[in-house]
């Protein structure tokens, strides 16, 4: 594989990890701003937000190294996507045990990625 082609590869993935931590925040803070009785909750996921928003700096510190941006289009979309399904559990009486089993999957949806 031809070294351009190495790099195309590794920009796309920092594009599709950069959109995706983008795309938890948008799931996030929705969520950490609905939450009235789990303190402990709480204070986890804003934990987690922040240590969200340190790795979408550090993945933009890469791409400005590499003398790339990040892709606007696709952090549009998946934040689109994230704050709908954050709504989209609102409604249900559960939402704070539904709420953290979607949390769980999309962790190790970033973590496989
Ligand atoms: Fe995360």
């Amino acid at each position: 594989m031809a070294d351009n082609e190495t790099r195309d590869i590794f920009i796309v993935g920092l594009r599709n990890a950069h959109a995706m931590e983008s795309q938890a925040l948008s799931i996030m803070k929705p969520q950490l701003s609905r939450i009235e009785n789990y303190p402990e909750v709480a204070e986890m996921l804003q934990r987690h937000i922040t240590e969200t928003e340190g790795q979408i700096r550090r993945i933009e510190e890469s791409l400005t190294g590499l003398n790339e941006d990040h892709s606007r289009l696709k952090v549009m979309a998946l934040s689109l996507t994230g704050s709908m399904a954050a709504l989209g559990h609102t409604v249900a009486g559960d939402e704070i045990l539904k709420n953290s089993f979607a949390n769980f999957a999309f962790e190790n949806f970033e973590i496989s990625a």
